[in-house]
């Protein structure tokens, strides 16, 4: 599925990490060696890795290059304040920060290191296998729509596969399953613009052979009133305990488009994205990112180089909030690895360690 590539991987005796570099995808596959801590900061501030488990499991990865430099208590906190600044919205972040911190503070300092490389190992590898139950556990949703109509049709948003995550990915981890299963499929894959992160979900399933269309992102709601969607399943970067779902933006609108139809709408994600804390989808923190992301759009020139090409002056106000929240009313099911369950239902599968 992955075909012979992979997210990150950690060579714990060189003192590095390597990740796929996702802004120069789908154009260019290149990896990157990250050495200390403020390469692994960097690595997601900028993007180069993202998705909200990718993220976790980096900053697991960032500490243990952290305290391959410095093991005290001080380089601890330190690592872990940088790398908590660096996205604001995907709680998987503080999920992975804080199991790290919850492992590590109490250990000899001199013992530190070695534990994290352990520790983030754990993380990514019990995130492949979360994923793969989300899998397993969407997978009826499009088998039943396959048995009923012939092929499932498939919406999804931004880029919830395998690059992604560790593995398997989220939102396309049903997707992924049913494919290998060979349940007649198509997906919608929209641009998701500013950042385009729907060009990696094309990318992904060209590779594994999926069928799927590329639209705009303004084609959703014409597609789904034209009774061309099935079902639509996205990710999702913070879920409140009420089952509000953050998730890339432009998902709320598909939500609401959906809902209008009749199309159901799913969010798949594992449990380390749900922050039991916040009582509803107005206590999560919505990233704002640079207007410059708004301004420019990337792709290749005519010579097939990589190119960021300006659609705006510099002076034009614009607003680029990287995350909506799609409310509970809207969601018929969360996909979780303990099983799918209903927004009211998800205190029943419980938190996570
Ligand atoms: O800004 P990004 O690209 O990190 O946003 C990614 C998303 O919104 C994904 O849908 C979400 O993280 C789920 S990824 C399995």
């Amino acid at each position: 599925m992955q075909n012979g590539f992979h997210t990150i991987s950690a060579n714990p005796a060189n003192c590095s990490v390597t990740i796929l570099d996702q802004t120069l995808l789908p154009w260019q596959t290149v990896y990157r060696e990250l050495r200390t801590l403020d390469e692994a900061a960097h690595a997601i501030r900028s993007m180069q890795v993202r998705g909200a488990p990718l993220i976790g499991v980096t900053a697991a990865f960032g500490i243990a290059l952290a305290l391959e430099a410095a093991c005290d208590d001080v380089a601890l906190d330190h690592a872990l304040a940088v790398l908590r600044a660096t996205r604001p919205t995907a709680v998987n972040l503080h999920w992975a920060l804080d199991r790290m911190r919850a492992r590590l503070s109490g250990r000899a300092p001199g013992a530190r290191a070695w534990q994290a490389w352990h520790d983030a190992q754990a993380i990514a590898d019990e995130d492949a296998r979360t994923n793969a139950a989300i899998g397993a556990h969407g997978l009826p949703l499009l088998q039943a729509i396959a048995a009923a109509r012939g092929t499932a049709r498939v919406m999804t948003h931004c880029n919830a596969g395998w690059l992604a995550t560790a593995a398997h990915g989220t939102a396309l981890a049903p997707i992924y399953a049913a494919h290998a299963a060979g349940i007649p499929l198509h997906v919608w894959v929209s641009e998701t613009r500013p950042r385009n992160q729907g060009l990696l979900t094309e990318w992904e399933l060209r590779q594994a052979g999926v069928p799927h269309t590329f639209i705009a992102d303004n084609s959703a709601g014409h597609l789904l009133m034209r009774n061309e969607v099935d079902i639509v399943i996205v990710g999702a970067d913070r879920i409140a305990a009420n089952g509000d779902a953050a998730n890339k933006i432009g998902t709320y609108m598909k939500a609401l488009a959906a809902h209008d139809n009749r199309v159901p709408f799913h969010v798949a994600a594992p449990l380390s994205t749900v922050d039991w804390r916040a009582t509803n989808g107005d206590a999560i923190p919505i990233e704002e990112r640079s207007a410059e992301e708004v301004r420019n759009v990337v792709g290749l020139d005519a010579n097939a180089h990589i190119a960021s090409v300006r659609l705006l002056p510099g002076e034009v106000a614009t607003r680029n909030p990287a995350f909506d929240v799609t409310p509970a009313r809207l969601i018929r099911s969360i996909i979780t690895e303990r099983g799918c369950c209903t927004p009211e239902t998800l205190g029943t599968l419980g938190p996570t360690v």
